[in-house]
């Protein structure tokens, strides 16, 4: 049965696809059978960032509008065959039915060691899938106050719903977007957010390009190893902090 792990935020653009899809590739290195679900229902575009574009035949919307099995829309990435991804629909879903979208991922999830699922930002459908079938719910966040806010608005939402299971994973994090806000270091993140710290990553220009090219950095560059570390700690091993001195 796969853990299964919900990558959100309050804020939108502030590296959830990025982070669900370094978290996943992570795992699926580490030998562990992978999956990603695209959950941003009607905006697809991890099947460009994970280069399978060419690929997709079916998405979530045929799966929930019962025009195949939820294993018939999944592809396996030719990069890293571990890792196998469910594409969102590219058009909203007119009315979508939330009990069969957790029954779908209750389906794949004995097929699965770990699967992520790629939330749009936000509070409503996110929050909803992470409680109901989520071990673990990431909040991504940037060191900006507006983001911190919008975290601490999810992580608070989350406590109120008693789902307790939430980490935040800081994001982007430099030189210069320290210095442009009112933050001074990353506990500023921690105690705004209001969540336990489960991973830290460095503004990335690398993991940029590779990711709008549609591949994955190398194993050993240093935010595949941020993600390898992540996925330890989520499995529960020890597995240090990377963090880059600024
Ligand atoms: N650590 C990083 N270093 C450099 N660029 C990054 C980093 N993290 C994310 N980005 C870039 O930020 C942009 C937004 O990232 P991404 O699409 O992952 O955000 P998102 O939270 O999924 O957005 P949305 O809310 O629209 O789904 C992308 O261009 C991505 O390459
Ligand atoms: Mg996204």
């Amino acid at each position: 049965m796969a853990k299964i792990i919900s990558i959100t935020s309050g804020k939108g653009g502030v590296g959830k696809s990025t982070v669900a899809v370094g978290l996943a590739a992570a795992y699926a290195r580490r030998g562990k059978k992978a999956l990603i679900i695209e959950m941003d229902l009607g905006l697809r575009g991890l099947d460009l960032m994970l280069g399978m574009e060419n690929q997709i035949v079916y998405d979530l919307g045929d799966v929930l509008a019962d025009r195949c099995k939820p294993q018939d829309a999944v592809a396996i990435s030719e990069q890293l065959p571990a890792l196998s991804y469910l594409a969102a629909p590219s058009r909203p879903v007119a009315q979508l039915d939330f009990e069969k979208l957790l029954h779908c991922i209750g389906l794949l999830k004995r097929q699965y060691d770990i699967i992520v699922l790629d939330m749009p930002a936000g509070l409503g459908l996110s929050m909803a899938v992470s409680q109901r079938a989520a071990d673990l719910a990431l909040i991504v966040a940037t060191p900006d106050p507006v983001c911190i806010r919008d975290g601490a608005k999810v992580a608070s939402m989350m406590e109120e719903e008693g789902f307790r299971q939430y980490r935040v994973f800081i994001n982007r994090v430099s030189r210069t977007a320290i210095k442009k806000s009112s933050i001074h270091d990353l506990d500023d993140v921690i105690d705004g957010v209001g969540a336990p710290l489960i991973g830290v990553l460095t503004e990335d220009i690398d993991l940029q390009n590779a990711q709008s090219k549609g591949r994955f950095l190398p194993e050993s560059e240093r935010s595949s190893m941020v993600f390898a570390a992540v996925s330890r700690r989520l499995d529960g091993e020890y597995a240090p902090l990377i963090i880059t001195r600024l």
